[in-house]
C-alpha cells in the first residue's frame, strides 16, 4: 500500500527498504538509540502500567516494545513509510507483541480524525521530518489523555548549521526529503495550550527529550 501524501513529502523515498533494513539491524544488535532509551525511561518513571499508547513515526517500534514490556496494554503505530511498517510488523512478531500492536500506514496529520485517544502519545525524531509542525503537534497532543513524549532537535546555531548541511546533501542527491528545525517555542506553546505541563527534560547531543503530563483539572468547590 502506498500513500500519495507520504510520497509527496518524500518519506517513502527517504525511509526506503535499504535504509530501514540497516535501522532494524542496528536495533537488533545495539538496542534503541540513547535518546529513545531516555524517552522510554522517562515515560516509565511516570507509571505506564495498563495504559494505551499511540506511537507516531515509530520506525521499527523501539518505544512500543519498551512500553509493552513495562505494562502498557496496547499500541497503535501510525507510520508514513511502508518499508518501516513491514519491518515493524516483522519485529513485533519476533518480540511476541504482534497481537498488541495495530499498524496503520499513512501521514498521521491526514489520519488523526480517525484515531482514538490514547493515554500516551510519542513522536521520537519525527517533528524534524515534517514541514507542518503546528498540525502535527496540535493533532497529536490533542489525542493524548495523560502523557506526551517527544524527541526533537535543539534549536541552536550548531543544529541550524548541521541542518543546512544535511539539506544541501539532500539537494545534491536530488532528494526532495528535508530536515526541518522547528522552534522549541512553537512546540511548547501548542502542547501547553492543549493542557500539558513539562514533567521531564533532558538534552543529549543535538536532541531534546521532553515528557509532558496532562495538568489535573482544578477541583471545583461546592457552593
Ligand atoms: C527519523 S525517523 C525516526 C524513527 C523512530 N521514531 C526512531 O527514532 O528511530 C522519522 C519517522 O517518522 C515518520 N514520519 C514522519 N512524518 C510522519 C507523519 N506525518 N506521519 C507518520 N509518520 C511520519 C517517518 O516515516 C519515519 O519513520
Amino acid at each position: 500500500m502506498s500513500c500519495r501524501h507520504c510520497k509527496a513529502i518524500a518519506i517513502e523515498e527517504h525511509f526506503d527498504q535499504k535504509y530501514v533494513a540497516k535501522e532494524l539491524q542496528l536495533y537488533r544488535t545495539e538496542g534503541p538509540e540513547n535518546t529513545t532509551e531516555a524517552l522510554i525511561d522517562a515515560l516509565i518513571a511516570e507509571g505506564v502500567s495498563g495504559m494505551t499508547h499511540l506511537d507516531i513515526g515509530g520506525g521499527v517500534g523501539a518505544i512500543q516494545h519498551g512500553l509493552l514490556r513495562a505494562g502498557v496494554s496496547s499500541c497503535i503505530s501510525v507510520e508514513a513509510s511502508s518499508a518501516y511498517i513491514e519491518a515493524a510488523k516483522e519485529e513485533a512478531q519476533r518480540q511476541g507483541h504482534a497481537e498488541s500492536i495495530k499498524h496503520q500506514h499513512g501521514n498521521f496529520v491526514d489520519l488523526a480524525a480517525e484515531i482514538p485517544q490514547c493515554d500516551i502519545v510519542t513522536l521520537d525524531r519525527v517533528i524534524c521530518c515534517y514541514h507542518g509542525v503546528e498540525d502535527l503537534v496540535e493533532k497529536s497532543s490533542a489525542l493524548s489523555g495523560k502523557l506526551y513524549g517527544v524527541v526533537y532537535p535543539l534549536n541552536n546555531r550548531k543544529v541550524r548549521i548541521l541542518g543546512a548541511w544535511e539539506n544541501l546533501t539532500y539537494r545534491l542527491h536530488r532528494s526532495s526529503f528535508r530536515f526541518f528545525m522547528h522552534p522549541t517555542e512553537v512546540v511548547e506553546d501548542i502542547v501547553r495550550r492543549n493542557g500539558f505541563e513539562r514533567r521531564f527534560y533532558r538534552e543529549i547531543g543535538t536532541w531534546q527529550i521532553v515528557v509532558y503530563g496532562r495538568v489535573a483539572e482544578p477541583v471545583k468547590e461546592r457552593s
